[in-house]
């Protein structure tokens, strides 16, 4: 049995205005004006093939959205709900341990439900091969060709050169000079932040290299409840978890990881500026969602929610309109609203 298994747990917040505590950009349909990027992600799953219900892991206070979000894709998934956010290595930890309960030697497909990927055909070979290698007891990632040192994200080094490669050695996110020596050296791919592994292989993993994760998730899970149909786990064992992700707590570790070429499209929309370059471009080179009009202005990203936006003579902008908030800002400085985001946390 493959289960796909979707992490929810984050907010997202440098697509502020669009994205809010209440409303994160999983649930938000950015790249296509019917789905939002969780329901995209369930989607992609029953695209290549996988009919098991998926296991959402999210933050309690998403539930009702989530819910009725699986439930417009067709699929019943179990939502598993966390009482405060502890990172991904305990998420993961939850949605094993409920896997196992459907079937002892469940195999977990791993998805950030953020993610942005095309390229369907690409990715069900990938996964094809991971499934494989998981059920020989690996933790399977999938490593993407950098293009760039990315600080960002996790870097996998491959032990050979073969397609299916053993690890042999995972860094998460290095500083810009670390990075810049792996491209230098050659040999070392992007983490996708996608796994495959057996529920039992990564219970087994985290027992002998994270035991306190271990316990007080295996507490967490044991003491469950149900609340109409959502998991929740049991808070106060659940706080006694470290909070770190699974790259730091496992990945870097292990000596059970194997990487998977991924050559197909992928995008971790991150900030606007990743939106305008997904984006289709009109013949002035712009982005426009929603009511827009334009003139002499190129090279923008303008997303209207509520209202009519109309951009004279500007060029690489980002222009978000919602119905109470509008930020606008410099497309190459997009990553800077989490400064306001932050203002707005201080201010309560
Ligand atoms: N349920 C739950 N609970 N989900 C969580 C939590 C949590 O506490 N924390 C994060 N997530 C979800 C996020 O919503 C996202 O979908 C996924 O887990 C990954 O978390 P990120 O916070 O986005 O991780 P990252 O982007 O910094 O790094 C990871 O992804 C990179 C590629 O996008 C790592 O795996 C890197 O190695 C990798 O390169
Ligand atoms: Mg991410």
């Amino acid at each position: 049995m493959i289960i796909p298994v979707l992490l929810a747990g984050g907010v997202g917040s440098r697509l502020w205005p669009l994205s809010r505590e209440l409303f994160p950009k999983q649930c938000i349909n950015l790249v296509d004006v019917n789905e939002s990027l969780i329901q995209q992600t369930a989607l992609r799953t029953q695209h290549i093939g996988l009919s098991e219900n998926p296991i959402v892991v999210c933050n309690d206070e998403h539930r009702f959205m989530i819910a009725q979000q699986m439930a417009e894709c067709g699929t019943q998934a179990d939502l598993i709900l966390e009482p405060e956010g502890k990172n991904t290595a305990p998420a993961i930890a939850l949605a094993a341990f409920q896997a196992i309960e459907r079937d002892a030697s469940a195999i977990m497909l791993v998805l950030p439900a953020d993610h942005v990927i095309k390229n369907e055909q690409l990715f069900g070979e990938a996964i094809e091969k991971a499934i494989e290698q998981a059920k020989a007891g690996k933790i399977v990632t999938f490593g993407v060709q950098p293009a760039y040192p990315e600080t960002g994200y996790g870097y996998i080094q491959a032990a050979s050169k073969n397609e299916v490669s053993d690890v042999k050695a995972f860094k998460e996110k290095p500083d810009l000079a670390t990075a810049e020596s792996y491209l230098k050296e050659g040999g070392y791919y992007w983490n996708s932040g996608m796994f495959v592994f057996s529920a039992q292989t990564y219970l087994d993993e985290l027992k002998a290299l994270q035991p306190n994760i271990f316990n007080a998730v295996k507490a967490a899970y044991s003491g469950k409840q149900l609340d109409l149909d959502f998991i929740r786990v049991n808070a106060e064992a659940f706080a006694k978890s470290p909070a770190d992700s699974i790259d730091y707590a496992v990945m870097e570790k292990t000596d059970k990881a194997v990487v998977v070429p991924y050559t197909g499209d992928w995008n971790d929309i991150g900030a606007w500026a990743a939106l305008y370059d997904l984006g289709e471009k009109d013949a002035s080179n712009n982005v426009l969602t929603g009511d827009v009009l334009t003139h002499e202005a190129k090279g923008n990203l303008i997303r209207a929610e509520s209202r009519l936006v109309a951009a004279v003579g500007v060029d690489d902008l980002v222009i978000i309109e919602t119905a109470d908030a509008v930020a606008v800002m410099p497309r190459e400085k997009a990553q800077d609203i989490k400064h306001i985001v932050n203002q707005l946390k201080d201010s309560g």
